[in-house]
């Protein structure tokens, strides 16, 4: 099995070769520097993997797979100044670095460059290709409005929650996949159960990144932790923390809410969450979704031996520490 790191290598290289233009350099020094700062380009080895379990090259996809990763890129961009954050990848985010115009605007390129590297996939499946790439993008910015709309919200449910991080989040990984089932015109039926695979795995990705948000390595995890509870997101440790509070502990959450010193909130979140079992829940919830993605993945219908890479970077998201 061809490692990990030769497929980030991989991707990391076809970045290289964007050869983004130097002048107006406060449009493109942004993009050389947050395309250089590292991620761990899991959306395009999906695609590059997903073509080698339906039997083709890896190289066949790679237009497609860069095309996500670049699409994702600019949503970290966009994303980082709507949610503040003030680090990226273990270095500073781009409007903390230049400021938030040119964020928005070096985003805005580079979304233009994600349809530049799609358009480079070959013509008889682009048309296929652009409709669930638009669909696709469209679903994470409802995601992303759904998500700054219930920070204002005290009434979230957890069924809006997961159908806002399977917008923000999983829709894209879903993407990914399913361009390489349309890349090696395999059955709709597999390019759709490698899609439930996808959002499944990526459900279980974002509720594992709720939980990192708070209670992450600092030295490890490359953003700023408790972010989300300093925002008043409404995660699923939130969520669930409210699910399972007692009368007490619920007046504690209402009042952490309107903590505004962030350390002490931090501090303050971790011990009431502990208390009242919402990190095992979530967990619990993410083992549920990770389950869900294994019985998706079994019923694509190629041999066994060919979805072993696809189910080894499951597995190894799940234990992920950034
Ligand atoms: C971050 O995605 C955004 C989320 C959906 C949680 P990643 O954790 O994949 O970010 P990088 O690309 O590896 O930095
Ligand atoms: C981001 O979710 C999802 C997208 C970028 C579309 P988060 O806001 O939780 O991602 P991080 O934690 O900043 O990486
Ligand atoms: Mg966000
Ligand atoms: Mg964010
Ligand atoms: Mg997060």
């Amino acid at each position: 099995m061809k490692s990990l790191q030769s497929y980030t290598s991989q991707i990391e290289l076809e970045l290289e070769k964007l050869a983004l233009p130097h002048s107006p350099s406060n449009l493109y020094d942004p993009l050389r520097y947050f395309l250089k700062i590292g991620g761990k380009r899991m959306r395009p080895i999906l695609t590059l993997m997903g073509a080698k379990a339906f039997g083709i090259q890896p190289e066949e996809v790679l237009p497609a797979a860069l095309s996500i990763e670049i699409f994702h890129n600019f949503t970290l961009i966009h994303d980082d100044i709507m949610d503040q954050a003030p680090l990226r990848r273990g270095k500073e985010t781009v409007h903390t670095k230049w400021n938030e115009n040119i964020a928005i605007l070096s985003g805005d390129v580079l979304f233009v460059k994600a349809y530049q590297a799609l358009a480079l996939q070959d013509s008889k499946h682009l048309s296929e290709l652009l409709t669930i790439f638009n669909q696709t993008a469209i679903e994470v910015c409802e995601g992303q409005q759904m998500d700054m709309d219930f920070e204002e919200r005290s009434n979230v449910t957890i069924p809006e929650y997961l159908e806002m991080i399977r917008l923000k989040t999983s829709v894209l990984l879903g993407c990914a996949l399913k361009f390489s089932g349309i890349l090696a015109g395999t059955t709709k039926e597999n390019c759709d159960y490698i899609y439930d695979f996808g959002q499944y795995i990526g459900i279980a990705f974002q509720i594992q990144d709720d939980i990192l948000d708070l209670y992450a390595d600092p030295d490890k995890f490359g953003k700023q932790v408790g972010g989300d509870i300093i925002s008043n997101k409404k995660t699923l440790l939130l969520l669930k923390a409210f699910e399972l509070a007692d009368k007490n502990q619920t007046s504690k959450l209402e009042k952490l809410l309107t903590e505004e010193e962030e350390l002490k909130k931090i501090g303050q979140a971790k011990i009431l969450f502990n208390e009242i079992g919402a990190k095992k829940a979530c967990q619990d919830l993410m083992q549920t979704y990770y389950e869900k993605a294994l019985t998706a993945i079994k019923k694509v219908s190629v041999e066994d031996s060919q979805k072993t890479e696809l189910l080894a970077l499951a597995s190894y998201l799940m234990e992920r520490e950034v």
